[in-house]
């Protein structure tokens, strides 16, 4: 099974993301964790280009090319070998992201995306999509107290209203592609409706014993 999680920076994906490979590890199945760019020794040289390459140009296309590439690395590397055997694979950020940071809010055609984005993922979909939404106002509180300011977080307030406007509009035009989560509640509420989502569509009951939980 291949889960992807997307949202704005800030809405605790990661968090998420870690929670429930927990969670499904508890119930005995093997699950691979990947972050989007990045989790393999080329998509990190990439990452690090787009994220903290601040003295370099790079066009928006080229932004485009860059993320598709470190995806095309990870989904070979990574998913596909996990896939093919049997692992449950959890991806913090996939596609999505890239039709709506570069596409949405960034401005490259949404056809452009999907053209460039099939021969970067070839079929690989997630089973299930989730996206994490939270307000602009709350994300830039949450980025704040990380303390931290990267190349695409400094892109600016209206980058970043657009990047929330364009997952709950992707949310709204393919509601059977992705489901979106509430992620303003404190992570233990935002986990139970992770969990209850696999629940109602898988039938596999992730709860995890207290113990487990104090244990992250
Ligand atoms: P992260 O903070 O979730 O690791 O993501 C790094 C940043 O890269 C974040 O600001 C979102 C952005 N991003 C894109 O702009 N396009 C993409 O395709 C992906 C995967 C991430």
């Amino acid at each position: 099974m291949f889960i992807t999680f997307d949202g704005s920076d800030g809405c605790g994906k990661s968090t998420q993301q870690k929670r429930l490979g927990h969670c499904f590890q508890a119930q005995g199945y093997e699950v691979v964790l990947c972050h989007d760019p990045g989790s393999t020794a080329l998509g990190n040289e990439i990452r690090h280009i787009l994220l903290h390459g601040h003295e370099l140009r790079i066009d928006n296309k080229t932004e485009m090319f860059l993320f598709m590439a470190a995806r095309t690395q990870m989904v070979e590397e990574i998913i596909r070998p996990a896939l093919q055997a049997k692992k449950i694979v959890i991806s913090d950020r996939f596609l999505l992201s890239n039709f709506v940071y570069q596409g949405y809010a960034g401005g490259i055609p949404l056809k452009t995306l999907e053209t460039v984005g099939q021969i970067a993922v070839e079929e690989m979909t997630p089973d299930l999509a989730i996206i994490l939404d939270i307000p602009y106002e709350i994300a830039i509180q949450r980025i704040g107290n990380r303390n931290a300011s990267d190349r695409m977080e400094q892109k600016g307030e209206n980058y970043h209203r657009q990047v929330r406007n364009g997952f709950l509009k992707y949310a709204t035009i393919y509601p059977d592609r992705y489901v979106v989560i509430d992620a303003v509640p404190p992570p233990n509420e935002v986990e139970t409706a992770i969990r209850n989502v696999i629940h109602e569509r898988y039938g596999i009951d992730l709860s995890c014993s207290p113990n487990e939980i104090g244990n992250r």
